[in-house]
Parts: C-alpha cells; structure tokens; sequence
C-alpha cells in the first residue's frame, strides 16, 4: 500500500468551469453520512494527501464542521446537507459537483440512519427509513456519481456494508437486510461498469467506536465484552476503517472490484472459538 498516494489526476477536468488549475486538479472524493464516525476519518484521510472532498450529511452542522476542518489543514471542501434518499437532492448536489470540479473519483457512502426495533413490532415506516438511506441513498449516489465517473472512464464506488450483510443483528430492525443488499448493489455496479474503468465493491465493517455506536461503547462492560469476543482482542477506531476505504479507492487497488472487504478483527471467522471441544 502506498501510504501516501498523491491525490491528482491529470487535468483539464472534462466539463464545468471548474475554479482549479487546469494543469492538475485534485480527485474529488465525494463521502455520505460525513458527519459521522467512519465518514468524517475517511475525508480526513482522504483530504490528508490533496484529494478534493465532498462532505454530505443530512445534519448540515456536522458536514459543515468536516468540510472546515479539512480547509482548516489547507485542503479543499464543499459541504452537502442533504438527505441521500432524497434523488432530486442527490442530483442537484452531482450537478454541483460537476460545475465545481468538472469530475468525480471516489463515492463513499457510509450514511445510515439506525431504526431499530424488534421485527414482530417493527413500524413499516422504520422497514423502508432505514432502506431508504442506506440503499436507496447508495443506489442515487451511485447512479449520479457514477455517470461522471463514466463520462471519465474512471472511478471507484465504496458502499460501507457491515458484518450484519454476513450474519444478522438481532432486534436491527432492516439493518442487516439492508447491508446484504447494499454489499450486492456494490456487486451490480461492478459486474456493469467493469468494462468502463470504474470499479465498485464494499468495505464491511465489525465493531467501531463511533457516534453511532458510542451508547455502547461507553458502557465499560459493553467495550469489555465486545472486545474480548474480537479475535484481535480489541474493536475498531474509525481511522482504521478509512484507511482500508483509502487503499481500496487508489490505483494500488486497482484490480479489485466486485468484492467485499471485511474489517472485523477476525470477529466473522470466528464461531469455533466458542464452540466446546475445540482446545
Ligand atoms: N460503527 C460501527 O460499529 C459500524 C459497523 C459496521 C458498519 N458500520 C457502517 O458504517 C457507516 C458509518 O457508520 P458510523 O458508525 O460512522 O455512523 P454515524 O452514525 O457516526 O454516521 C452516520 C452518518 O450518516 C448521517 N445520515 C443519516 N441519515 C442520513 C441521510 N438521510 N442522508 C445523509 N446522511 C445521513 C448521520 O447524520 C451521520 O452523520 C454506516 O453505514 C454503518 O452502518 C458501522
């Protein structure tokens, strides 16, 4: 892994006016659910190394507080508020894009909005919510980054699955479906752009502090048992997880599309650890 791939591209941008020297311009990283644990790192590292970000969140404030940050280290940073189910908003933010910076490198949708619940209880408006972001948005942002991804002939789509696309969470509500189906979208853009220069594939994920999971984690007995249960004997941080997304999104990943990517401490491969008579 190149730990520090420059983050250009040979220019002129292919459409738009663009505001960026002509000669080199950045990639343009495009990163939903910004705000958050496991967007926030990745535009931080994907920002640490010159790329251009792109920082949507439908909570305004926390995409606005990523976006300065990366400018506050000399980097460049537009925000998003949107809502990614939303696809006139998901369309008018490509737009966006597109008359900024003329092109589009690296989706990242890492957006989700948790509605849990158990599913004998489970209000249909949670069902199709928690859908709505995590696929429904990963489908859009696809579909709109996507095409001037193609328009280049280069590009890389990273959806955030999770281990529940492998083994359920109870009481998720539509998490775990949604996670199974959002690992084999990556797998459908792949299998229909392979040919067109742009790669697509998922990260998934184990156990992460972050915002999301912080109720859990800062519970000493939760961190404790969950950690002891990871073969690695410890959960993740969010940087971890950006930097395999980093990996995957550069040219040293090149060959790699159409797959996912567990990042679990060993957690998915690990049922025999439990099972008696294994010693
Ligand atoms: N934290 C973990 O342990 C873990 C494990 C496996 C997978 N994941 C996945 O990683 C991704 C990021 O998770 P995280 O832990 O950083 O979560 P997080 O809650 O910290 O971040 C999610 C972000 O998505 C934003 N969001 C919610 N609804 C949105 C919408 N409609 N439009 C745009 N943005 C919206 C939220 O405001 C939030 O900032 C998620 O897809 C999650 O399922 C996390």
């Amino acid at each position: 892994m190149t730990a520090h791939q420059p983050s250009m591209v040979p220019g002129p941008a292919q459409a738009g006016p663009g505001t960026i020297d002509p000669g080199r311009v950045p990639r343009v990283v495009v990163i939903s659910g910004a705000g958050g644990g496991i967007g926030r790192a990745s535009a931080l590292r994907f920002a640490a190394d010159g790329a251009a970000i792109a920082a949507i969140d439908v909570d305004q404030r926390t995409c606005d507080a990523v976006a300065a940050e990366v400018e506050g280290a000399g980097g460049t940073a537009v925000a998003f508020g949107i809502d990614v189910s939303d696809e006139a908003a998901v369309q008018r933010m490509a737009a966006a894009i597109d008359e900024r910076f003329g092109r589009a490198d690296v989706l990242v949708h890492a957006a989700i909005q948790r509605m849990p619940g158990h599913l004998e209880s489970l209000p249909a408006e949670s069902f199709d919510r928690l859908l709505a972001v995590g696929l429904r948005g990963g489908f859009l942002l696809g579909r709109e980054l996507g095409t001037l991804m193609l328009r280049q002939g280069s590009g890389v789509l990273v959806f955030i699955g999770s281990t529940a696309a492998h083994a359920p969470y109870p009481n998720t509500g539509a998490y775990a479906p949604c996670k199974a189906a959002l690992v084999m979208l990556a797998k459908s853009f792949a299998i229909e752009w392979a040919g067109r220069g742009v790669r697509s594939l998922s990260v998934s994920p184990g156990m992460v502090r972050t915002p999301m999971t912080e109720n859990l984690y800062s519970r000493p007995e939760i961190l404790a048992g969950r950690s002891a249960i990871a073969p690695l004997g410890r959960i993740a941080n969010p940087d971890e997880v950006a930097s395999l997304v980093h990996y995957l999104a550069s040219a040293d990943a090149g060959y790699v599309t159409g797959t996912d990517v567990l990042i679990d401490g060993g957690f998915t491969m690990s049922k025999f650890m439990h099972v008696p008579g294994r010693d």
